[in-house]
């Protein structure tokens, strides 16, 4: 397959792009060769900030004038309406099928829990901004598709984990210090009283829906992709503490008295601690039928790993 990539070397496309290249695929990235990531010898990099139409017209021209073809565009970051278009209108006549990264992000608050595609998608609270823009990238991509008459694959994942970055920390951000603190013996806060429910999503599981739908565009659709199942936020302290190998202490705290304590401190954003309040719970049904979807990594195993990554690279450290 020829699979161009829109981002493709950092986290989640970064794992995209290495099982790709590691099957043989020919695969180009596209980006602003910004982020440090070292290429195997069969992968492509060119060169453009999708935000300029123009250098993205330009870097998409071969050497020698030809414009190249793709199976599939991977586009990883489409985070608003502007971003989608931008990509879309440069590659839809050189691509047979068009497959965007989505998050769950864009149906919270959940009204059903597990919830599936059908969830209703509603202008988030003001104070969770942020997914209303990746809601408009996904109606633009739908809109642009059907103009085009190009399949088009929207892919959510929900929370991120895994070997490779920081994971969520229980007030919302992907903060070092919070996890180095449960390492040090400092009390875990816990957002209300700890029953919110997280599922996070093994980014290495991610990366396998994505060869999964780039090898099956006649299964274009739009399908929600994570972990089989959610853990509460007190069991994620837990098994934070475990594999840290410290004893758990937790202390619940209401989420209005979190805001007020973290407020202006620059780790600390509302809207990442209203969207972790929320229930995040959702089905993975339809991308096991339709795409045979089966993830390898549980929520515990997905946080043990993470854990020992922070230790491997030392973003957390013991005394
Ligand atoms: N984190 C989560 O928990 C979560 C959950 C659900 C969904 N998601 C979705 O996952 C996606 C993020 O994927 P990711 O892990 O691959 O990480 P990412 O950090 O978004 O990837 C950034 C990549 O895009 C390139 N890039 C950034 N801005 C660019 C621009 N203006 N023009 C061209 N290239 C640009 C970067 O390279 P250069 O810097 O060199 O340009 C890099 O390759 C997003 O769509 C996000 O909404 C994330």
């Amino acid at each position: 397959m020829k699979v161009l990539i829109i981002g493709g070397t950092r986290y989640l496309g970064r794992e995209i792009m290495m099982r790709l290249a590691e099957r043989g695929d020919e695969v180009t990235l596209l980006n602003r060769g910004r982020t440090e990531c070292a290429l195997p010898d069969n992968v492509d990099c060119l060169t453009a900030d999708i935000m300029d139409p123009d250098l993205l017209v330009e870097a998409l021209e071969g050497d020698d004038g030809r414009v190249r073809t793709f199976d599939t565009c991977v586009h990883m970051i489409a985070m608003d309406g502007a971003r989608a278009e931008r990509v879309i209108e440069a590659v839809w006549g050189l691509i047979g099928h068009y497959v965007q990264c989505g998050s769950t992000g864009v149906f919270m608050p959940l009204q059903r829990c597990p919830a599936d595609e059908s969830e209703p998608v509603a202008p988030p609270p003001p104070d969770m901004g942020g997914f209303g823009s990746k809601a408009e990238s996904d109606q633009v991509a739908r809109e642009l598709c059907a103009q085009y008459d190009l399949p088009l694959t929207i892919l959510r994942p929900t929370n991120i984990m895994g070997p490779g970055d920081v994971p969520i920390d229980l007030l919302g951000g992907r903060d070092a210090e919070f996890f180095q603190g449960i390492l040090d013996g400092e009390p875990i806060i816990i957002p209300n009283h700890g029953d919110g429910l997280l599922q996070p999503g093994d980014v290495r599981d991610l990366a396998d829906a994505f060869v999964l739908a780039v090898d099956q565009p006649d299964k274009a659709g739009e399908y929600n992709i994570s972990s089989p199942y959610a853990i509460t936020h007190n069991y994620y302290a837990q098994l934070l503490a475990d594999a840290m190998d410290v004893e758990a202490q937790g202390r619940h705290v209401p989420v209005d008295e979190i805001i007020e304590e973290y407020a202006g401190t620059d780790r600390f954003s509302v809207r990442g601690i209203r969207f972790f309040a929320e229930h995040m719970c959702f089905t993975i049904e339809k991308a096991r039928r339709e795409l045979g979807y089966e993830p390898q990594y549980t929520a515990e195993a997905s946080v043990e790993q993470t854990v020992r990554w922070m230790f491997d690279n030392n973003v957390i450290m013991r005394d």
